[in-house]
């Protein structure tokens, strides 16, 4: 299945083009874009990752959208919705997640496409739950998770299973949001 467009104010979130690729390697090769991941990445591996992006779309009707600002930037990104495909806790699950070049970042846009990703999430694939989790260090990505209405539990706190346990990435934060509770605050 091709990815559904969806609309917001002021974006345009959208499938995946070749021209989106070279400034996808050019954020995930940005140390500020990629400080509270382990590491830069390279070209091929962010071209695999939008390969994956692709394929996650024809497999759940929802994945993680270009995202584009109408007459003003083609690509900025991606925000919306994946499956992890790591074991913890609270999987299986759905994720929010987003990734914007920094020259994006301080404008409303990572929440403004979450908020239309919960939206989709919700009403359009009948999630009944969304989580989103972050190292806690990444105060950016927690700002967001809180100003979409999720809330956190620090019992549920964990150590990502992908990381060195001595890493300082490796604790992260699970947020969460059910269904009821979007709809009762939306
Ligand atoms: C995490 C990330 C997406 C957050 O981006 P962001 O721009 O800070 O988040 P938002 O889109 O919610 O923007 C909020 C900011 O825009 C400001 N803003 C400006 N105009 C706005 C508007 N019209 N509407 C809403 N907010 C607006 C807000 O005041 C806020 O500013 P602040 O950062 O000074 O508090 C970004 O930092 C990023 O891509 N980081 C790298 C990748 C990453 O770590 N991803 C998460 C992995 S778990």
């Amino acid at each position: 299945m091709a990815a559904p467009e969806l609309r917001t104010q002021r974006l345009l979130l959208r499938g995946w083009r070749a021209a989106d690729r070279q400034p996808f390697a050019a954020l995930n090769a940005d140390p500020r874009v990629m400080e509270h991941f382990p590491g830069l990445i390279p070209r091929q591996q962010s071209d695999e990752f939008v390969d994956r992006i692709e394929l996650g779309f024809a497999e759940h009707g929802f994945g993680l959208w270009a995202v584009e600002v109408p007459g003003e930037c083609d690509f900025i990104g991606f925000v919306g919705l994946s499956v992890p495909r790591f074991q913890a806790h609270f999987t299986p699950c759905v994720e929010v997640g987003w990734r914007l070049a920094a020259e994006a970042w301080g404008q409303g846009y990572a929440s403004e496409a979450a908020r239309e990703s919960l939206r989709f999430g919700f009403e359009d694939a009948d999630l009944a739950e969304i989580v989103s989790f972050t190292s806690p260090l990444n105060t950016r990505s927690v700002a967001v998770m809180r100003r979409l209405g999720m809330h956190h539990d620090p019992a549920e706190d964990f150590d990502h299973p992908a990381l060195a346990p001595d890493s300082r990435l490796a604790r992260h934060v699970l947020y969460r949001l059910g269904r009821e509770e979007w709809r009762r605050c939306s």
